[in-house]
């Protein structure tokens, strides 16, 4: 098997035993290099199937990416890639793609396509062409949580921040948040991507979470993070909080490990 399928595959086999892939729940896309496109152009048709997308990225034209198809589920990827997952081409115009790879018998990319791409537009551009995966798990925590607040990024944050002792470092530009819409429209897709270009993850109220990352490990970790917080601060809430971590930690802990927090959310 290719690395780059491989490791591709993993991250959807770590996502399912997780638990944040039921049924058809969640989808996975990755910008390849040129060096993946080179490594698995021998199983690339010369001329696939296309479809026209609902909307314009020109700031992609000409990529490849990995994505996982529509109405596939998470534990049968590694069983048979070629039926879950492909390889699509986006058109010189940035408006269509064709498949040169899977998605076999007449699969088609995951029905969040509009997000996916329009997130690898603006986090293409703002990373200086690093960021390569876009990841939209259901993890139950995190949305259990978008329960109990209001769609506003500074409270998610502040919880995230404080209900575990890495989260300042590890998004210390905090979380975003969307208020309940359409999923796989292309309004949901703008709006996603408006905040992804600020926060590295976005929490879509309750439905799940969409989160990128260089590498596929640095999505699946900032995810993991993520909901690993939002549990601590359900069960911590169910028990009781009495006390949390104190807002000069925060600040201590962004200068110890030299990372920039976003002060808006620092209250004193
Ligand atoms: P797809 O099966 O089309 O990827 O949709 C799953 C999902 O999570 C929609 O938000
Ligand atoms: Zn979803």
């Amino acid at each position: 098997m290719e690395k780059v399928i491989s490791e591709f595959i993993k991250l959807c086999s770590d996502g399912y035993a997780l638990g944040w892939h039921e049924r058809n729940g969640g989808n996975l896309s990755y910008r390849m290099k040129d060096e993946d496109v080179k490594e698995t152009r021998h199983l690339m048709k010369k001329e696939g199937r296309h479809y026209d997308l609902p909307l314009s990225c020109s700031g992609l034209s000409g990529e490849y990416f990995l994505i996982t198809g529509s109405g596939k589920y998470m534990r049968n990827v590694s069983l048979a890639p070629e039926e879950n997952i492909g390889i699509i081409r986006l058109d010189d115009d940035g408006k269509g793609y064709t498949i040169l790879w899977g998605l076999e018998n007449g699969a088609k990319p995951t029905s969040e396509i509009p997000t996916h791409l329009l997130n690898h537009e603006v986090r293409k551009k703002v990373s200086g062409d690093t960021n390569r995966v876009i990841y939209h798990a259901h993890p139950a925590n995190i949305t259990a949580l978008s329960y109990t607040i209001e769609p506003d990024a500074k409270t998610l944050t502040r919880i995230l921040w404080q209900s575990e002792t890495e989260c300042a470092v590890v998004f210390p530009e905090g979380v975003g948040i969307l208020d309940w819409m359409m999923p796989g429209s292309v309004e949901i897709g703008v709006e996603t991507s408006r905040l992804i270009g600020k926060y590295r993850a976005v929490v879509w109220a309750f439905h799940g979470i969409f989160g990128c990352g260089d590498t596929l490990d640095e999505a699946f970790g900032l995810i993991h993070t993520i909901e690993k917080a939002a549990e601590i601060y359900l069960k911590a809430k169910s028990a009781g909080i009495i006390r949390s971590i104190k807002d000069e930690d925060l600040v201590s802990l962004a200068s110890y490990f030299s990372v920039n927090l976003n002060t808006e959310f620092i209250e004193n």
